[in-house]
């Protein structure tokens, strides 16, 4: 397995750069936009890194599975092996010319991820995790920061696609921690958010409906830098579910009580009519 788990990283690496060299090469350049929604844009350049991180996946692992964003969902023959990609992460931020997204790629084996790639082609900034082996940035182990309440941490949040429909929901949490903690930041790029958790420059994120391509890579990066993540009780993490929960895990069960506390009076308030 660890020379596997060596070439996954090479194939990683070199995907996530290639991509990397397109989002530099496109970056403050007017941008070809679509609308997958009334606010979720996709450019040419996430099309463009998505075929580039795929064709370079499928050369190296002809028969693993692939998931990305746009428009990939290939079953391998080997569909135990799963790469997770968001070409793009923080499209939004791209689009406007605002320097916060990533590339982050994640290989899942039997249902587990067990590699992490997360790059950020403007500061050069690439996260990497493996299962069990801690985490790095640009080679350097990280670790989650020290901070020991919610009282002095700082956060990260972002609001899903459906905010329009849903504001006063995603609001509620906003503002349950808004009274709670020192600083809350919407970044726009929820990849790099875990990653920040991770090398401990925020203490804490939370956001909903976040798409596995979102969070797999992320996810390995924060629990291998000794975070924390469940969902909103303090259930078991899964990157297919609903609701995100990061930290470094000493400030956990405070944030859990917050985000629990918020989801039950939304319930309650609901069941009143
Ligand atoms: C989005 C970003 C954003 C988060 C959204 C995501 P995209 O991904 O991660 O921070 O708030 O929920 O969908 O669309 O830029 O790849
Ligand atoms: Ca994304
Ligand atoms: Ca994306």
């Amino acid at each position: 397995m660890a020379d596997n788990i060596v070439r996954f990283l090479g194939t990683a690496w070199e995907a996530a750069s290639s991509a990397g060299e397109i989002i530099r090469s496109n970056w403050q350049q007017p941008q070809i936009i679509d609308y997958k929604g009334a606010i979720d844009l996709v450019t040419s350049v996430d099309r463009e890194c998505e075929n580039k991180i795929v064709s370079t996946i499928q050369r190296d692992f002809p028969d693993h599975s692939i998931l990305a964003e746009e428009a990939t969902e290939i079953e391998g023959a080997q569909p135990e092996y799963r790469w997770i990609v968001d070409p793009l992460d923080g499209t939004t931020n791209f689009a406007h010319g605002y320097p916060q997204f990533c590339i982050s790629i994640a290989l899942e084996h039997s249902g587990q991820v067990i590699v992490a790639l997360v790059y950020d082609p403007l500061r050069r900034e690439c996260f990497r995790a493996v299962q069990g082996q801690g985490a790095t940035l640009n080679g350097a182990p990280i670790q989650t920061s020290k901070v020991d309440e919610l009282d002095k941490a700082l956060l990260a949040t972002g609001f899903p696609y459906d905010r329009r429909e849903h504001a006063d929901f995603y609001l509620s949490f906003f503002k349950a921690f808004l009274t709670r903690c020192q600083g809350i930041r919407r970044n726009g790029s929820a990849a790099l958010d875990l990653c920040y958790v991770a090398c401990g420059r925020i203490d804490g994120f939370w956001e909903l409906k976040l798409k596995p391509w979102d969070i797999a890579a992320g996810a390995l990066i924060v629990a291998e830098a000794g975070g924390k993540l469940s969902n909103f009780s303090g259930a078991p993490f899964s990157i297919r579910s609903d609701e995100t929960l990061a930290s470094n895990s000493i400030i956990h069960d405070e944030m859990v009580q917050v985000t629990s506390t918020t989801a039950r009076a939304h319930v309650d308030c609901i069941s009143a009519g």
